[in-house]
């Protein structure tokens, strides 16, 4: 049996501490939310008239709240179990959640309702405003009724004329037919709409729930859930998840958000399964909590298929960067950097041209910025910048990095 081939089987073999990795992922719908069933009741009485009186009113509600309050995941479970209640008592209403950072002006907005509700509009030739007037028949033909979300609905505003603005707000109350169209407004907070006319804000903000940051014991409950729903029994325990709970918990000076805390035991997990230990312990969660700024979130995918050198460049730059305080280096500073590095690895350091592929496939990844020096500078070099910080933290994460490749062998 070849090793490679034995390296596969024992990797494959090896237990996984997870029961489902997905449902830790931002993208996964819980079946419920603990701590926001009072806002979920509140939704739902807004809504009411969809299967008491549909077509009576069009109701709009805002949701606000901060970073990880549940905004988004509230209305979109609020969305699926809602419609298809309606539908079992044979009221034909549906959801459609969308993303108004993704989708930043009218047009794309009105496409998106109508290809999540089925609706076929001509792609083509139409003004937003004629979409929506067919989207408005479809739905009369159809006898259906939607709940309209559009998440992150302060990129929108701020974006478009207000006159789009005022077109989804307002337009529809004015509408003689059956009303057809309800709306959720998702935002962060009321201070990013208020450039608003202050007729649209009155109209916006008559039915309101706003999320709160999330306590420590509130988290806890959180995280119990999708823990018991991610793990395998015996994997985690309370010390792990209070130490979290702890960390973000808005009364003991965190920010109350329920993704940092869910992303840390997902980390936390990731990190236990890597180490082959069968449990995860309060150390991976300090080692997940002093990791996971969200710049290393963001370059930990890439640091992940990079290979030993590269990393070893990337941490002369990080050092480098952090030494001199200046906003830029040059390469051949960086150069002079990584081999007193590799020294004190007793790594074999590499050549310059394989070093100014590595720079630029760092730049590629968008991990550095890198750019040949201008005019007025003795020579031509390239120079070399970072966004992400604070470097020290970055520092620690490549070091660790470095040093469990140099373990493995790898
Ligand atoms: N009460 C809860 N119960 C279970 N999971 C929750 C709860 N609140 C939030 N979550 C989870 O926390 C994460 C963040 O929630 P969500 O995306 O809804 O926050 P948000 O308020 O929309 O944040 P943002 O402002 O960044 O868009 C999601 O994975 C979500 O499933
Ligand atoms: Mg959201």
């Amino acid at each position: 049996m070849s090793d490679a081939w034995r390296i596969i089987e024992e990797e494959l073999s090896k237990p996984s501490l997870f029961k489902s990795r997905e449902s830790l992922m931002p993208e996964h719908l819980p079946d419920k939310l603990p701590h926001r069933e009072e806002e979920l009741r509140t939704l739902v009485s807004y809504f009411k008239h969809l299967v008491h009186d549909p077509g009576s009113i069009s109701q709009r509600v805002l949701i606000i709240g901060g970073i990880g309050t549940g905004k988004t995941v509230l209305s979109k479970l609020f969305g699926k179990l809602f419609t298809r209640m309606a539908r079992e008592r044979g009221y034909n209403v549906s959801y459609a959640h969308v993303n108004c950072h993704r989708n930043r002006t009218l047009y794309n907005i009105i496409y998106d309702i109508a290809r999540q509700t089925g609706i076929p509009l001509p792609s083509r030739g139409l003004s937003a405003k004629e979409m929506f007037d067919v989207l408005l028949s479809y739905l009369e033909e159809l006898d259906q009724y939607i709940i309209v979300a559009l998440d992150e609905f302060h990129y929108f505003a701020s974006l478009s004329h207000s006159e789009s603005v005022y077109f989804l707000a307002r337009t529809y109350e004015a509408y003689e037919g059956s009303k057809r169209v309800n709306f959720i407004f998702i935002a962060s907070d009321t201070s990013k709409l208020a450039f608003l006319d202050p007729a649209t804000e009155g109209y916006l903000l008559r039915h309101i729930i706003k999320l709160e940051p999330y306590t420590s014991i509130q988290l806890y409950d959180i995280l119990k859930y999708r823990a018991s729903l991610a793990f395998f029994d015996g994997v985690y325990d309370d010390d792990v998840l209070k130490t979290i709970a702890d960390y973000e918990g808005v009364d003991k000076g965190g920010s109350g958000n329920a993704r940092h805390a869910l992303e840390v035991l997902l980390l936390a997990g990731d990190l236990a399964e890597r180490e082959g230990s069968k449990r995860i312990s309060v150390e991976h969660v300090r080692r997940a909590l002093s990791g996971l700024s969200r710049e290393i979130v963001a370059i930990s995918d890439f640091i992940k298929y990079s290979s030993l050198h590269e990393l070893l460049l990337l941490l002369a730059i990080i050092r480098l960067l952090r030494r001199t305080g200046k906003r830029e280096v040059r390469m051949g500073e960086v150069e002079e950097e990584y081999r007193g590095i590799c020294e004190h690895y007793g790594e074999i350091p590499r050549k310059h041209t394989q070093l100014y592929e590595y720079v630029q496939s760092l730049a590629r990844a968008g991990v550095i910025i890198a750019h040949p020096s201008g005019k007025g500078q003795r020579g031509r070099s390239t120079m070399i910048s970072m966004h992400y910080g604070p470097l020290d933290q970055l520092e620690k994460y490549v070091v660790e990095v470095i040093e469990k490749r140099r373990e493995i062998g790898s």
